[in-house]
């Protein structure tokens, strides 16, 4: 039985109990992580916290852990649960009320609860998936930057692409501006130049993102750049590639029924992939 916390203790999961007046369950009034964990080693784990951190004061959700209260919980959950490769989910509700209404109840007590859940290892040497992505109208609220436990939009278009045989999602403004997909982030490569959507508010600014842009910078041979990309591009990539922190960075070779480039897997996709594996596993 795997370890849980809620709110001030670790307990098997099947002892975990919420109230159904907690506002995470009657409205998704709270804001989740999700930290990857490989073989003990912990990926992005300061950004994750300051994103967390960032999302609890943007929605005035008043729970005040320090990094270290955060970390230790990290990697208790790691500990407890021994599982090779493991993603941290931490979420916190505003909280139980005594009734439903719309507005911030004061004084109300946050919920915390993390849970360790595997994920799948990432070796770009011996990795093998090929992801098929088709493209959709963003049907989503204006606030995709905030790590919102309101996830109703997101699971609809997940569940459109895997109703039409797809592994993601590619969401799109209504001008054809390339957002992210339901659960990650999206790179495209055309002659070498690597671009990714700019981190305003259509997009979760992602911690993999985050990390993937920093090696992209310091290599030399590719040329990079946050900027507004067009669908058409997407369609006309030579790559695509998708990052999140459960899966990492993964390439996609078809588009809506379309090989994209070639329909291999790219060597612009190959080469970095594997300098971000020396650099962060
Ligand atoms: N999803 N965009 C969206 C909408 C996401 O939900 C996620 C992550 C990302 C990638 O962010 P990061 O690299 O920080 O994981 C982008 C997580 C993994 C989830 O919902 O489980």
């Amino acid at each position: 039985m795997s370890v849980v916390f809620l709110n001030d203790r670790y307990l098997p999961l099947n002892e975990a109990k919420i109230s159904p007046l907690d506002r995470g369950f009657l409205f998704g009034d709270g804001i989740y992580e999700l930290i990857p964990c490989y073989q003990q080693k912990m990926i992005g784990l300061d950004p994750h916290i300051e994103r967390l951190q960032q999302g609890l004061s943007a929605t005035k959700i008043a729970f005040n852990w320090s990094k270290q209260q955060w970390r230790e919980l990290v990697s208790q959950l790691v500990e407890r649960n021994n599982i090779p490769n493991v993603g941290i989910y931490i979420q916190i509700s505003r909280g139980a009320d005594t009734n439903r209404s719309h507005g911030y109840p004061k004084n109300i007590t946050p919920t915390l609860f993390a849970m360790a859940q595997p994920i799948a290892d990432f070796n770009p040497n011996t990795n093998n998936t090929r992801l098929k992505i088709k493209s959709e109208l963003d049907r989503r609220w204006r606030r995709c930057d905030i790590k919102s436990t309101s996830l109703l939009g997101n699971l609809m278009h997940f569940d459109s692409a895997q109703t039409d045989g797809y592994d993601e999602i590619l969401v799109h403004s209504d001008k054809n501006i390339v957002h992210e997909g339901s659960s990650s982030n999206i790179f495209v490569v055309k002659d070498n130049q690597v671009s990714t959507p700019i981190a305003n508010q259509t997009i979760l600014p992602g911690i993999t993102r985050r990390l993937l842009i920093k090696q992209l910078i310091k290599s030399t041979e590719i040329q990079f750049e946050e900027r507004n990309i067009l669908l058409s591009e997407a369609i006309e990539a030579d790559e695509i590639w998708i990052t999140s922190s459960s899966r990492q960075i993964q390439p996609v070779v078809n588009l809506n029924g379309q090989p994209v480039g070639t329909g291999e897997v790219g060597d612009v996709y190959k080469n970095i992939a594997e300098e971000y594996y020396k650099t962060y596993f």
